[in-house]
């Protein structure tokens, strides 16, 4: 099976769990996993943030950043398609009492003024009163799209017009750096939290850091904890961190290239990084019949919507992989 579902179906290499073998641990819930200090620094010098907080999931550091920002029964607005809006199960609303309020977008770009025109910050004893904006990037529903630093600083000053903080999805900020050159530090300037996502395009087996400053970390730490996640001799992930970081950020734009070479065989422009969005609404077949037709011909994709396939491009492809799925799309992708 050619696995397209998601990026996050990569096996660790044999590099990988060697450098996993060899990180000192220690219990990172006392502060003594010198692998993972070492992570939370470096990652958090890499964007120019003060601190960082090493997390099981891009959901528990997406949660912890926003909960940092938004107290119960007040609003965080973001887009209709952001993965903390549809792929978070709600945690927002029933971890942390958020209210959501979502605006609309076009395969998930960012239009500041859009989200801006939302925003109710001091909406007085009748009008829920937004907190926070929550920005996505690269936007995952929307197929990878990559945000336009120039909306992204348009939002960060309307929203500091109104003391409004942002907080950054970037599970997959790599991708987004590789395809814009945008540097990491560039991106950072404008979130007072952000999470990224290790275990999605890098190839670790698990792992992703909420990066803010020391004092929002440290309140994120307790509440990571609280919330089940404190983990002990967890410097064997910060290895594969490591080695992910060192090794796995440049080859990225091979996966861009892939899924342009995917998306031109089926007559698409070519997306912005590595997740090609295929819409079915002209064919006569919708998502889930047609990821059971890639299926009897040996691929995975996901169904993410009536008429909405994803297939997504990761380190574990090869290009006859690519070849073969761009033969068989032209053949079952008929109209
Ligand atoms: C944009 C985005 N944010 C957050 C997440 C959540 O990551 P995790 O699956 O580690 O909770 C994902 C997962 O695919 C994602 O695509």
């Amino acid at each position: 099976m050619i696995d397209l579902r998601s990026d996050t179906v990569t096996r660790p290499s044999k590099e990988m769990l060697e450098a996993m073998i060899k990180s000192p641990v220690g219990d990172d819930v006392y502060g003594d996993d010198p692998t993972v200090n070492a992570l939370e620094e470096r990652v958090a010098s890499m964007f120019g943030k003060e601190a960082g907080l090493f997390t099981p999931t891009g959901s528990l550091s997406n949660q912890l950043g926003i909960r940092l920002l938004v107290k119960p029964g007040e609003e965080l607005i973001l887009d209709q398609t952001a993965h903390i809006a549809r792929a978070e199960l709600g945690a927002a609303a029933a971890f942390s009492g958020i209210t959501t309020r979502t605006f609309p977008s076009v395969h998930g770009k960012l239009s500041a003024k859009v989200a801006l025109e939302l925003a109710h910050p001091d909406a007085g004893p009748y009008l829920v009163s937004t907190k926070a904006i929550a920005v996505e990037d690269t936007h995952n529903f929307g197929g990878g799209t990559v945000q336009s630093i120039d909306e992204i600083k348009n939002l960060y000053h309307g929203a500091q017009e109104m003391q409004l903080p942002l907080h950054l999805d970037g599970a997959r900020i790599w991708n987004a750096h590789v395809a814009s050159g945008t540097s990491f530090t560039e991106y950072a300037k404008y979130f007072e939290t952000m999470s990224v996502c290790f275990s999605k395009g890098l190839g670790a087996p698990i792992g992703s850091m909420l990066l803010s400053t020391k004092a929002k970390i440290a309140e994120a730490r307790i509440w990571r904890k609280r919330y089940g996640a404190g983990m002990r001799q967890i410097g064997l992930l910060a290895g594969a961190v490591n080695f992910a970081l060192d090794h796995n950020i440049n080859r990225l734009k091979i996966d861009h290239e892939r899924a342009g070479i995917i998306a031109t065989s089926c007559n698409l422009a070519k997306p912005d990084t590595n997740i090609v969005a295929l819409d079915l609404s002209d064919y006569p077949f919708d998502a889930a019949q047609y990821v059971a037709t890639l299926k009897e011909n040996g691929i995975l994709a996901g169904a993410l919507g009536k008429n909405f396939v994803r297939l997504v491009t990761h380190m574990d492809l090869t290009d006859d992989d690519i070849q073969q799925v761009c033969h068989i799309l032209k053949r079952t992708l008929v109209a």
